[in-house]
């Protein structure tokens, strides 16, 4: 059900995020107009939602109905003036630059109604360093969606100093109308809390790499086949008291000290991106990329994904 006052919702930047966005915007019966930078990249923006809808009608967690339904509700517009002119909503998912994206904010703020309620997807960017370019500090937020936004449910809604505590509520009934579990994120932080929780990890399987303690492949064995798959239904803190804060607290004494408490990237990090060693686009990263090897793995990834949204919908109708 969507929520009384937002009808129309406009999605800036129709890249990897911003169509998979504007998707679960269509799919919960809001009219979604995509913007982009010219016809083709919008084009290859509704593919995208049309092949995504397609897997669900595959996965039987959508009816072919509903696919048609979704489409029909989304529409494109590459001029941003008449795309903005009637939104309600405005996420903007454009490239993560502070510059650009203040530049961005600040057009659709003068191009759309005063009481339209504007949204950034950055990655980590300060709230606060985004705010004041939008002229509406007071209706503006972070919704941080999760890569891949039409499979994950976590969005992270971050305040700024300036936001109205209503706009707040009022992000956090929108993304509930679209199946998503919200998470208010109290004050402007880097990286807000999921990415801070994720880098942390990171920071730790790099000084483990750097002093031979294991492989990379080892990291990614370890976390898949333990905590990996425990985390998927019970959090690090459920997980500690579940085994007892006692027992976490006396591993934490030791513990804690000999973490990795690097303030910068790692030396062999470093030198790896001197070697264009950048990941599965390099063929070469931590690991190596021969073949379809990652695109199995994206496609495992989703059918997982898919599996939980089933998950999730069964006990939501117990
Ligand atoms: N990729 C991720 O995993 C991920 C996850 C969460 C959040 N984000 C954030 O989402 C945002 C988008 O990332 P992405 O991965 O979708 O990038 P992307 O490069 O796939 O898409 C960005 C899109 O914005 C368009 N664009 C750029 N300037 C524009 C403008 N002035 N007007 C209209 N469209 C414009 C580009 O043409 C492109 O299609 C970034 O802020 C990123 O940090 C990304």
């Amino acid at each position: 059900m969507t929520v009384e006052g937002i009808r129309k919702v406009l999605v800036v930047g129709s890249g990897l995020m911003g169509h998979g966005i504007g998707q679960v915007f269509a799919q919960a019966g809001y009219a979604v107009t995509l913007n982009d930078l010219d016809d083709e990249r919008l084009q290859r923006a509704v593919e995208g939602i049309r092949r995504n809808l397609t897997l669900f009608v595959d996965e039987a967690l959508i009816t072919p109905a509903e696919l048609a339904n979704a489409m029909a509700n989304v529409s494109t517009d590459a001029d941003l003036a008449r795309a903005a002119r009637d939104a309600d909503l405005v996420v903007e998912a454009t490239f993560e630059n502070l510059e650009s994206k203040r530049a961005v904010l600040r057009r659709i703020s003068d191009l759309c109604p005063e009481r339209t309620l504007l949204a950034s997807n950055t990655s980590g960017l300060s709230v606060n360093a985004m705010a004041p370019a939008t002229g509406r500090a007071d209706r503006f937020v972070v919704a941080h969606f999760w890569n891949p936004p039409h499979l994950i449910p976590l969005v992270e809604v971050v305040r700024g100093d300036q936001t109205a505590e209503s706009t707040v509520s009022r992000m956090v009934e929108v993304l509930r109308s679209i199946g998503k579990a919200p998470v208010v994120v109290q004050k402007d932080v880097l990286g807000f809390v999921g990415n801070r929780l994720q880098y942390a990890l990171f920071r730790e399987a790099l000084g483990l790499v750097q002093n031979g303690v294991c492989t990379a492949e080892d990291i990614d064995t370890v976390v898949k086949m333990s905590f990996g798959r425990r985390l998927t239904t019970a959090g690090p803190l459920e997980t500690a008291d579940i085994n007892g804060t006692d027992l976490f607290y006396s591993i934490s004494q030791y513990l804690f000290p000999d973490l990795d408490n690097s303030t910068g990237p790692h030396e062999f990090f470093k030198r790896l991106i001197a070697e264009g060693r950048t990941g599965v686009k390099a063929g070469h990263g931590f690991r190596d990329w021969p073949g379809d090897r990652a695109e199995r793995i994206r496609q495992n990834r989703d059918r997982e994904l898919i599996r939980w949204l089933k998950v999730d919908r069964a006990t939501k109708d117990e």
